[in-house]
Order: structure tokens, then sequence, then C-alpha cells
């Protein structure tokens, strides 16, 4: 009786607003169906149009901002390789250009077990621009080093694995989806950096150089840094959004 009903409601919904908990959003993309042996074709062509229709205006009732650009206030970094070098680095005002033209390639989900439900997707990207500020404190042999700039990087040929795993919780008697874990392990085809800077641009011209020359090396070392980061920054803001909407809202039974 209850899924009849949440199957007239959702069926209404597509094709006006959707009522989420009192929050009336707009259609944003198709509702896919658990029970539908084809569900993680549906998912493909759900989540490639979801990054279509929020690429600009994001979704506000839900606290996620546009995607392209997508913004990131701030980002703190440490750098400490060996033992003479030690650099906290502030990014400020990052803004990634180029993520809702993500093509979405194969879905694989698992939402059997309420306890470790899984969702998969191989992702390609042509180009991705990143720019911003930044701030930089820090010692290279003991030298102090206090510099800002603005730096930029452009990637291509981006491809990866994106996956998410969570589990169910209750709230307000209904069923949420908390995520557990969510990361990305991109390889990169092409890279190249660029940067500024207000006091050593010697030190700086060398460094963007070195940067260019190894970022190969550098980007696999800081693979593990990056997923864990990446994480951190959508994690909370996926949950943000899943604890607001009732998990057969998202995708029905
Ligand atoms: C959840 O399942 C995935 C495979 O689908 C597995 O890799 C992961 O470790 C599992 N997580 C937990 C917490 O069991
Ligand atoms: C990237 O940054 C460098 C240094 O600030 C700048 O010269 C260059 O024009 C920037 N590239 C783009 C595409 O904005």
């Amino acid at each position: 009786m209850y899924s009849l009903a949440l199957v007239l409601i959702a069926a209404a919904a597509t094709q006006a607003a959707i009522l989420r908990n009192g929050v009336e959003l707009p259609w944003y993309s198709t509702v896919c169906s658990r029970s539908d042996p084809k569900i993680d074709t549906c998912l493909r062509e759900s989540i490639q149009t979801l990054l279509r229709t929020i690429s600009k205006d994001g979704i506000k009732q839900l606290a996620i901002g546009p995607l392209d650009p997508w913004n990131v206030d701030e980002l703190d970094v440490v750098l400490a390789r060996e033992q003479n070098i030690k650099i906290g680095v502030k990014f400020v005002d990052v803004n990634t250009y180029g993520l809702s033209k993500m093509e979405i390639l194969e879905v694989r989900s698992n939402f059997a077990n309420p306890e470790n439900m899984t969702l998969e997707f191989d992702f390609a990207n042509k180009k991705i621009f990143v720019e911003g500020k930044y701030q930089a404190e820090g010692l290279i042999s003991n030298l102090p080093i206090v510099a800002r700039g603005e730096y930029n990087m452009s990637m291509s040929d981006v491809k990866g694995v994106f996956k998410m795993y969570g589990h169910i919780v209750q709230k307000n008697g209904e069923d949420h989806l908390a995520i557990d874990r969510a990361s990305m392990t991109p390889d990169i085809g092409k890279f190249e950096f660029a940067m500024t800077n207000d006091k050593y641009p010697e030190l700086t011209n060398m460094l963007v150089a070195l940067m260019n020359a190894n970022w190969r090396a550098i980007y696999f070392s800081m693979r593990e840094f990056a997923e864990d980061s990446f994480d951190q920054i959508i994690r909370p803001r996926i949950n943000l959004a899943f604890l607001k909407i009732p998990f057969n809202q998202i995708i029905w039974e």
C-alpha cells in the first residue's frame, strides 16, 4: 500500500514538482527503481541528466552549489616532504570548470544490503580546468617562506571510477542513505600547471617547471592524499543533501 502510494506520488511528480518532506523540488532527473532489471542503465542516464540540470544553479533547497564552475571556498594542505620542507598551503576560492561535461560510461550499483549500499560509475572528462588563489607559509631548510599568488591547472583526458558506499539510517521514521565513503581515483592524460607569486618569482618558476616535468610522479605520490581530500570535501555535501530526502524518493523501491 505504502509503496503504491509512493509510485502514484512519484508518477505525478515526474510531470510537475516533486514534494519531498515539505520541500518542493523542481524536476532534475529521472528517478530509477530498484526493481528495474536495467537499473544501472537507468542510473547512467539519470546521473548524466542530473549533471546537466544542476550545472548552472545547483540545488538551493539541498544546499548544493552550482557544478560548473564548482567552487570550494578554502582548502588547507600541509606539504611535509623529507626533513627540511614543511609548508602549509591555503587554497582559496578554488573554481573547477568542466565537471558538467563529464561523461558517465557505466554504472554498477548494489542496493541489496542496507548496511552497505554501493554505487560506482566510470567516467571520462576531456578537459578540466582549475583556478584559484593560494597562500603559502612554512620552512624550506629553516628558511621561512611566506608567499601568495594565483595558480591554475589544466587537465585533459581524465578518466576514472567514482565509488560511493553507504548505509541506511532512520530519520523521522523513514530510510535515509548515509554515505560512509566517497572516492574517485582519476587517471590524467595531460597536466599543465601555472602559478604566480608576489615574492619569489625565480623560485616559483623553478617550482612550476619541476611540477610540469614531474607531475605524473607527484600525482602518483599524492593519490592517497587526493582520495582522502575528495572524501572530506564531497561526503559531507552529499550527506547533507541525502539526509533531507528519504532514500525511497531518490531511488524507488
Ligand atoms: C561494501 O561493498 C563494497 C563492494 O561492493 C566493498 O568494496 C566495501 O569494502 C564494502 N564496505 C563495507 C563497509 O563493508
Ligand atoms: C594560468 O595562470 C598563469 C599564471 O597566473 C597565467 O599566465 C595564465 O594566463 C593562466 N591561464 C589561464 C587559461 O587562465
